[in-house]
């Protein structure tokens, strides 16, 4: 339980959750969709020299797409975000911008948008403008690999209503909502920084994850020109049938 006496610096989404993402997420996800998709890369014989991370947020698929001789652009709108990716991938090219109007100095042959980064536009006339943009940076052939939540995923993380995490250093509080009109994952994050009973710094952030059905989402990529869709299920692990949780998507 939050004390209701507790002020908390309210910040933007990932601005304070920054200094605690990695440790908090660790490479449990990024693991299963890296395992997807070098197994879509092989089938597809994907070439990649520039690349561009979008929502890359401290640089988790940068850092496994990049490789010596590679250029790579990591777009995010946290700057705090960025700090950290830059300071474990100082090769990544850093641009604090919105993915939702985000523009680059140069085409690429890969742009992926990892651990639901779509989730984070509200509409889908939001996701139709952003998959217009990343179609307007690709070079001639170029790919486009995301991922998707199902709303029915989305739905029952909801379920668990709070979740607590604590590490030597912090505790992070996770109140979650699922809104279903808005068909939208709220998660209102309050968190302590120092050490325990004498905490510095309390902090709170809320966090919104739109839903989107894949059959749309698929509409909306035609509509912007991938033509070829290649999908792939990943997350065998979970207890929620392949399909109810997430699809890695690649697009042509
Ligand atoms: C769940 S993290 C994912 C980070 C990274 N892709 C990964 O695989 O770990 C979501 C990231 O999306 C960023 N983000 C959310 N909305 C955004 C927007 N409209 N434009 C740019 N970045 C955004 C956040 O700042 C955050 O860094």
């Amino acid at each position: 339980m939050v004390s209701k006496k507790i002020k908390f610096v309210v910040s933007h989404p990932y601005t304070h959750f920054a200094l605690i993402y990695d440790e908090l997420m660790g490479d449990r996800y990024e693991k299963l969709w890296w395992k997807s998709f070098l197994r879509l890369s092989r089938q597809h014989r994907l070439k990649y020299e520039c690349i561009a991370d979008l929502a890359g947020g401290t640089g988790a698929a940068a850092l496994r797409l990049y490789a010596p001789g590679k250029k790579i652009w990591i777009v995010d709108k946290s700057q705090a975000m960025l700090r950290q990716a830059k300071q474990k991938l100082p090769q990544a090219i850093c641009l604090v911008q919105d993915i939702r109007h985000f523009r680059l100095p140069e085409k690429v042959d890969l742009v992926v948008c990892m651990y639901g980064g779509i989730h984070y536009l509200e509409s889908l006339s939001e996701v139709r403008r952003f998959f217009q943009a990343v179609r307007r940076v690709l070079k001639p052939g170029g790919v486009f690999c995301f991922d998707q939540y199902t709303l029915q995923y989305l739905k029952k993380l909801c379920k668990q209503k709070q979740r607590v995490f604590e590490g030597e250093n912090y505790k992070c509080y996770w109140n979650m909502h699922w809104d279903q009109k808005k068909r939208c994952a709220e998660i209102h994050m309050r968190g302590f920084e120092g050490q325990p009973r004498a905490w510095q710094n309390s902090w709170s952030e809320k966090h919104f994850h739109y839903a989107f059905l894949q059959k749309d989402v698929k509409k909306e990529l035609k509509s912007a020109n991938f033509d070829k869709i290649m999908g792939n299920y990943a997350n065998k692990n979970s207890k929620m049938s392949q399909k109810d949780n997430f699809k890695l998507i690649l697009a042509k």
